[in-house]
């Protein structure tokens, strides 16, 4: 493989050939069946199979099989069985959203008139923390997540309502090269564009059912196999191959959707008369952190004078600039907290490096950058 993907990486007809494959349900014996080569697995017969440790690892292994090297998509039917767990949440996501409205929130939905709650995992912990504990507990979640990402992870959650009448997104790949502009993703080498899908799991809980008129979301099976994807669905052959060939599924209060963040996909055109109402989950890594935490606005603010003067004395080189912020501030948007410090134009929300940036190209004195940090910090505070 090369270091660095560019253009002419991107092919269609080996995509198209990926896409191609079938499922076998041999290769599956814990899946209950395959619709439009999605696995379908039963609750009742994954929550048999937990704490049997042979029986469980053998479980994991398959879930794993599925997302990397299979179909990249599942689906576990029932997942809550327990709809009061389902329908305590969803009232609880409600009164977020009507709370949320009367506060002038909801901000940086990029579905239009569409209801989304950020951050919906800790506001619904803070709010209910017995409801929390039902919903977050159930052992399909753990289950999935450690099948995909080990013992040691992170949940995050999102939800949102689709209006009647709200259109399909195009497709994509998600978090986190899927946040990025393409003239970044470019500049990551490739085997850190395919290796940053084995640091993220997609999930989506129904909360209503989903029949194939409210739009549930639209898959393409076996696309998160493509190497050079997070460059190439961008392209319009690949967004016509998408939408000539993508596959969707009904969906019932309770399933859940679980899928590779390099799988093509994207909501589907809403054309019921009822909400499509779903808590999107982002399992993360535990990788990914560094091994000691550092306070990058101490040091921001004790090199920011050094670097003043190097520009008033002899001028400073773009590239020394770069490297030097690269070292100290943080170059990436994430985590934060969307509510306050939202995305822009669809992309991920400003990172620290940029702010220093600006602060040195306008020379703000070192006091306006020290509050800058700050209110961004707040900002970006949970
Ligand atoms: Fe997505």
């Amino acid at each position: 493989m090369k270091a660095f993907f560019d253009a002419s990486d991107v092919r269609i007809e080996e995509f198209e050939q990926l896409c191609s494959q079938a499922v076998s349900l041999s290769d599956y014996p814990h899946a209950a069946g395959i619709e439009s080569n999605v696995l379908i697995y039963e609750s009742a017969a994954l929550r048999a199979l937990i704490g049997e440790e042979e029986a469980e690892r053998a479980l994991l292994s398959e879930l794993n099989k599925c997302l990397r090297s299979g179909p990249g998509v599942l689906v576990i039917r029932s997942m809550y069985n327990d709809h009061s767990v389902i329908d305590a949440s969803t009232k609880l996501f409600k009164d977020i959203v009507r709370e949320e409205r009367e506060q002038g929130f909801g901000l940086g939905d990029h579905f239009g008139n569409n209801e989304r709650i950020w951050n919906s995992f800790q506001k619904v912990c803070i709010k209910d923390p017995k409801t929390f504990v039902a919903y977050y507990g159930n052992p399909l979640l753990g289950l999935v997540a450690t099948a995909w990402l080990g013992p040691f992870y992170q949940i995050t959650a999102q939800v949102n309502n689709v209006k009647p009448g709200s259109k399909a997104q195009s497709p994509h790949r998600d978090y986190h090269l899927g946040f990025q502009a393409s003239d970044d993703v470019i500049r990551f080498p490739a085997p850190i564009q395919i290796m940053s899908q084995y640091l993220t799991l997609q999930g989506a809980i129904a909360h209503t059912n989903m029949p194939l008129e409210s739009g549930p979301t639209l898959l393409l099976p076996f696309s998160q196999q493509y190497p050079p994807g997070y460059i190439a669905y961008v392209h319009p052959e690949f967004v016509d191959y998408f939408n000539a060939n993508c596959v969707q599924l009904p969906l019932q209060k309770g399933d859940g959707l679980f899928f590779s963040p390099a799988l093509f996909h994207g909501a589907g055109t809403n054309h019921s008369t009822s909400d499509r109402l779903a808590n999107l989950l982002q399992v993360s890594s535990a990788f990914g952190r560094p091994m000691e935490s550092i306070d990058t606005q101490c040091m921001i603010n004790a090199v920011y004078p050094v670097i003043l003067d190097m520009k008033r004395e002899k001028g400073i080189k773009d590239r020394f600039l770069n490297d030097i912020l690269a070292a100290i501030a943080d170059g990436y948007s994430f985590p934060t907290n969307l509510d306050t410090d939202p995305p822009k134009g669809g992309y991920a929300p400003i990172p620290e490096k940029q702010l220093v940036l600006r602060a040195i190209e306008d020379l703000w004195p070192p006091e306006k950058l020290r509050d800058a940090l700050k209110d961004y910090a707040g900002r970006r505070r949970a």
